[in-house]
């Protein structure tokens, strides 16, 4: 057998065993539009920041994304709105409630796991009770964090398609969190785009102009 071959065919051993392992992620589109990302930041300012922090967004950047002041002064409490978004839960408590884990912060969880958003929305939407009446995930087995979203009792098909509706727009705005100058950079780059398009058409006339100025000598 040629190396070649067997290369390949370690190659293509790895990659099955590799794809049997992982979890089959659901890859559903996240939404990426403002309104779904301003009901985002609510669940998550909600339903998530009592544990978790979102440590790399300040809050005046909510003001900045369009959450509108009344509603940022009532999240912040007695923060100054230049602060961190910190877990409400205090790390030690956090530790002895959930066996000595503290709850990651969120800030760069839309990006940090295999699979980024799919991974978010999934494990988000991934309990279910087992045979055994345990609460399970099906993407992270053994996690220590509860059904916040209740998807593991709820049965009713209305409830969890708004269920799933909240986890996307949850993610929605995770995504945002973990890149949130991501708009402003698109935009200068249209600039930067046009710029450059301007200063080639004066270039290229400059370049007539003078080769006019050789061609007359
Ligand atoms: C009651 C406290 C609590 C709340 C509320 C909570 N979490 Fe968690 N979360 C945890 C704990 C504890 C862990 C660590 C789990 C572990 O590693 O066993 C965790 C882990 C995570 C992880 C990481 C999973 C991984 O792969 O390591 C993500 C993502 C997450 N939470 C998202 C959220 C979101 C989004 C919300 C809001 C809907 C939320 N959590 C609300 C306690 C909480």
């Amino acid at each position: 057998m040629n190396k070649r071959l067997i290369l390949s065919l370690l190659l293509f051993t790895y990659s099955a065993v590799a794809s049997a392992s992982e979890v089959e992620l659901n890859r559903e589109k996240i939404p990426t539009d403002r309104a779904s990302i301003l009901r985002g930041a609510d669940h998550v300012i909600n339903g998530c920041v009592s544990c978790h922090a979102i440590k790399y967004i300040r809050y005046n950047e909510l003001l900045a994304l369009g959450v509108d002041s009344a509603t940022v002064d009532s999240w912040r409490a007695s923060n100054p709105v230049t602060s961190r978004i910190l877990a409400q839960m205090p790390p030690e408590s956090a530790a002895a409630a959930f066996g000595g884990i503290v709850p990651p912060d969120l800030s760069l969880m839309a990006i940090a796991r295999d699979g980024g958003e799919h991974y978010l929305y999934s494990y988000l939407m991934g309990y279910y009770v087992n045979d055994k009446g345990e609460t399970q995930n099906r993407i992270y087995p053994g996690t220590r964090m509860p059904d916040i979203l209740a998807i593991s009792t709820t049965t009713d098909v209305k409830q969890r398609t708004e269920i799933s509706t909240r986890a996307k727009e949850m993610t929605a705005f995770l995504n945002w969190a973990s890149d949130p100058h991501a708009a402003e950079r698109k935009q200068l780059g249209i600039y930067v785009i046009a710029y450059l398009l301007l200063l080639t058409v004066l270039l290229y006339l400059w370049k007539v102009q003078i080769w006019r100025r050789l061609e007359q000598k």
